[in-house]
C-alpha cells in the first residue's frame, strides 16, 4: 500500500505559502543588487587563496598516448589546489582574439598535486577542433593557464556505495585512472572495480598504467573488454562484477554507451543517486539527436548584453550559444561545457533555443524564468540574451 505522505512538523499551509513567495523575493534581490563589485569577506579571501579561480603553471612535458590521446605534464612552484579524484581543470587557451577553454581531466593523484604536480590528458577524438590547437598552443617549457578543479564525478562515502563499479568507454577511463592512483595512495577508501571498454588493446590508452596499480591492491580490480573480439559491456557483466554487495555505478564515455546504460541502470533498479555519469561538452551532432525539433537556418543572429556592453552576433544553429561568443572573443563563465555546472548561466530575453534533455542541468526556477546554460543551448531563432561577465 502506498505511504501516506506527511509534512514534517510545523511546516504547515502558511509555511508552503511563505516558501512559494521566495521566487519573487529572489527575483527583487537580483533586480536591486547593484552591478559593482562588493568587497569581498576575508572568508572569501581566504577561500580563493586555497582554491584560486585560475592557477598559471609550467609545462614541463608532453606525451604522445598512441592516436588517440596526449597528456601534459604541469608543475607549479608551489601546491596545485586540492582536488577529489575523477575532477577536471579548464584549460584556457588564446588563440588570436578568440578564447578557448575545455574541461580536461585530471589524471594524477590528489597528493601529487600538492607536491606541485599535475597530468592532465587531452583525447585527439572528443573535441577535434580544441585537441588540434591544444597541440599547437601548449608547449612545452611555456606558461599554462588552468582552473581550479571542478566537477562532481568523485566518490562520496555520504552518497555513494562502498563499491563502484566504474565503467569507462576509450578516453572516459581518465577520471578513473585518477580514483585507482587516489585509492593506491591512500587518499580514497572505496572498492573501485573499473570495466574498460575500448574498440581495441591498440585504442586502450593507459591499460598498463591500469593493470599495474591493480596488482596486489584489494580495493582495485579492472577487466578490459575489446571491441575488435566482440566483447561489450553488458549487464550480466556488471552483475558479475557487482557481487551480492550493494554498488555504485559511474560512467564516463561515448553517448551510445550512455543511451545504453541509461536502459541497464533502469533494468537493475540503480536510482539516479547510484547511477552517475560524467558529461563533458555539447552533443556531437545537434540534427542526429532525436528531440532535436531542427532549424531551416543555418545561421542566426544573437544580441549579447554582458554587463553594460551589447554584442551584435552571428551563430550557427548547429553549435551551443557559448561557441559563438568564444569565437569573437567575449570570454562567458564556464566550466564544465555538459549543463551541468551552471557557471555559463544566461537569460534568453527573446527567440527560441533548444536545450537536449541530457545536458539540462537547469533547476526547475531558472527553467521557468528563461534561463539557460549557454555550453548546451542551441538557437532555434534570432535572439536576445544577458550573460555574466568572467
Ligand atoms: S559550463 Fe557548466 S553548465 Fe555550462
Amino acid at each position: 500500500m502506498a505511504k501516506k505522505f506527511k509534512l514534517p512538523k510545523g511546516f504547515g499551509f502558511p509555511k508552503i505559502i511563505s516558501f512559494l513567495k521566495k521566487g519573487k523575493e529572489r527575483d527583487r534581490c537580483i533586480e536591486e543588487t547593484p552591478l559593482e563589485v562588493v568587497k569581498p569577506s576575508l572568508t572569501n579571501v581566504n577561500a580563493e587563496l586555497l582554491h584560486p579561480k585560475n592557477v598559471s603553471c609550467l609545462v614541463t612535458g608532453m606525451i604522445p598516448l598512441g592516436e588517440k590521446a596526449f597528456a601534459y605534464i604541469l608543475e607549479h612552484d608551489d601546491a596545485f589546489p586540492f582536488f577529489r579524484a575523477g575532477q577536471y581543470v579548464n584549460v584556457h587557451l588564446h588563440d588570436g582574439k578568440a578564447i578557448l577553454s575545455r574541461p580536461i581531466s585530471i589524471i594524477s593523484s590528489p597528493l601529487e598535486a600538492l607536491d606541485g604536480h599535475m597530468m592532465i590528458a587531452i583525447g585527439r577524438n572528443e573535441e577535434g577542433y580544441f585537441s588540434a590547437k591544444a597541440e599547437k598552443l601548449i608547449q612545452v617549457g611555456k606558461p599554462l593557464e588552468i582552473s581550479a578543479p571542478s566537477g562532481q564525478f568523485y566518490y562520496s562515502s555520504l552518497r555513494d556505495e562502498n563499491h563502484v563499479i566504474a565503467v569507462a568507454g576509450g578516453i572516459g577511463i581518465t577520471p578513473f585512472l585518477s580514483m585507482a592512483r587516489a585509492i593506491k595512495e591512500g587518499s580514497e577508501d572505496f572498492l573501485l572495480t573499473i570495466i574498460y571498454c575500448a574498440k581495441s588493446r591498440k585504442d586502450a590508452i593507459f591499460l598498463d598504467e591500469i593493470a599495474g596499480i591493480c596488482t596486489n591492491n584489494d580495493k582495485l580490480n579492472y577487466l578490459f573488454l575489446d571491441e575488435s573480439k566482440g566483447q561489450l559491456i553488458t549487464k550480466d557483466i556488471i552483475l558479475q562484477n557487482a557481487g551480492n554487495e550493494p554498488y555504485s555505478l559511474f560512467v564516463c564515455g561515448p553517448q551510445g554507451m550512455y543511451n545504453y546504460l541509461d536502459q541497464v541502470a533502469n533494468e537493475l533498479g540503480l536510482d539516479q543517486r547510484h547511477y552517475r555519469k560524467e558529461i563533458f561538452g555539447s552533443v556531437r551532432d545537434i540534427n542526429r539527436l532525436p528531440q532535436y525539433p531542427g532549424c531551416d537556418k543555418e545561421k542566426v543572429s544573437l544580441i549579447i548584453h554582458c554587463l553594460e556592453e551589447t554584442y551584435r552576433i552571428e551563430a550557427l544553429t548547429s553549435e551551443p550559444i557559448l561557441y559563438a561568443l568564444e569565437r569573437i572573443g567575449i570570454a562567458s563563465p564556464q566550466r564544465c561545457r555538459g549543463g551541468v555546472c551552471g557557471y555559463c548561466r544566461g537569460k534568453i530575453i527573446q527567440g527560441e533555443v533548444f536545450v537536449p534533455s541530457l545536458g539540462d542541468g537547469r533547476r526547475s526556477q531558472d527553467k521557468k524564468k528563461g534561463y539557460a546554460h549557454l555550453c548546451m543551448t542551441y538557437p532555434l531563432s534570432d535572439c536576445e540574451i544577458l550573460i555574466s561577465a568572467n
